[in-house]
Formats: structure tokens, C-alpha cells, sequence
């Protein structure tokens, strides 16, 4: 079977995706820019890799795709996202996640293939609740120091914009990030290890 076969290529794979970070204005908006299907149940079952289509993902917004049973984020990360990742290392349990699991490409600052992009499984360390995205304008909430990132509503684990956990959390590791591949500036396989497409 070659990958053209293995790989759900129905495009049903692209869920919802929310609004990280607002227009000019700052205002923080939920905008799902897309609705659509899981992918196939032939293709879930198998566990096969699901390719995204994140042409419509504009800078700050995140999509969520299923695969294996599992929501995988994809973060299209801005220069500010990216800045906050070297400000909040000093206050994180694993800065260089050298306790947490993530692919080879993986293994650096931003924990991807490419800073700005983040492809990350939402799925907390913990106990497996999905965290939630917390922009870095809800420090009302989050405290004054909140740079954005992630919140587990379960017990309280916060994470930044590379899934990595801060101290005094419950959650012993950073979030897991997938095997994937980057196709394309527009394309991430999701399920397949870059290093084996020889990418
Ligand atoms: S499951 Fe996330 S903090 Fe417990």
C-alpha cells in the first residue's frame, strides 16, 4: 500500500478552529472559520494519518483535528506567541522537555518542526482531560503574568503556546506532541513522522 492510499485524504478532518488572538483591536473572538466531519471510520480505525488543510488558518488561530481518537491542536503561532515561549521558561516544570515526549524535530525551545506552527495533542498530562486555549488577554483570569497558553479546568494545569507545563501544576509533563509531517507551508499530515517522508 503507498502513503496515497494510507492517508485519509478527504479533507473531513479539520473540525474547529478558534480564534487566538483578535485584529487590530485586540479583542479576543471565537471565529470557527470551518466546520466538517471526522474523518472516514475506515480511517480511523486504522489509525491512519490525517491530512490537514490549514490554507484558511490565519496567524493566531487554532484548528483542531481528531486523530486516533485524540484532538491534535495546530497553532499558526505569532511573533508574540513565539516571544512569550523564552519569557515564561524560568517559571516551567520541563522547559527543554527533556521528561516529556515529543518527536526528534520536536526537541527544541518552540517543540516543533517549525516555530511557527504548533502541532501539539490536547490531551492533559494528568489524568487526560482537554485543556483549554487561553489567550494572553485573559490574565484577569489566568494571573498578571499570563503570556497565553493553555488551561486544564480539571486541576488546574496551565501551559504555554508549546504545550509546556508550568510548575505547581498537577500535570508531570508537557503536553505530548504527535508524529507529523509538513507536507506543504498549507499541508501538516498528522500520524506520520517527517523524518520517514524524508522532509
Ligand atoms: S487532568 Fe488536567 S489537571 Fe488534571
Amino acid at each position: 500500500m503507498n502513503d496515497e492510499t494510507k492517508v485519509d485524504k478527504t479533507r473531513r478532518n479539520l473540525v474547529v478552529a478558534t480564534s487566538v488572538v483578535g485584529g487590530a483591536a485586540g479583542v479576543v473572538a471565537a471565529a470557527p472559520f470551518v466546520a466538517s466531519m471526522w474523518p472516514s471510520e475506515r480511517a480511523k480505525a486504522a489509525g491512519a494519518p490525517v491530512e490537514a488543510d490549514i490554507s484558511r488558518l490565519a496567524p493566531g488561530e487554532m484548528a483542531v483535528i481528531e486523530w486516533r481518537g485524540k484532538p491534535v491542536w495546530i497553532i499558526r503561532r505569532t511573533k508574540e506567541m513565539i516571544d512569550s515561549l523564552k519569557a515564561v521558561a524560568p517559571r516551567l516544570t520541563d522547559p527543554a522537555s527533556k521528561s516529556s515526549e515529543q518527536p526528534k524535530y520536536a526537541e527544541n525551545e518552540h517543540r516543533s518542526a517549525k516555530p511557527e506552527l504548533m502541532v501539539m495533542e490536547g490531551v492533559c498530562t494528568h489524568l487526560g482531560c482537554s485543556p483549554q486555549l487561553k489567550s494572553a488577554e485573559a490574565k484577569a483570569e489566568m494571573g498578571a503574568d499570563w503570556a497565553g497558553g493553555f488551561y486544564c479546568p480539571c486541576h488546574g494545569s496551565k501551559f504555554d503556546f508549546a504545550g509546556r507545563v508550568f510548575r505547581g501544576a498537577p500535570a508531570p509533563t508537557n503536553l505530548k506532541v504527535p508524529p507529523y509531517t509538513l507536507v506543504s507551508d498549507n499541508t501538516v499530515l498528522i500520524g506520520e513522522d517527517q523524518e520517514k517522508k524524508g522532509a
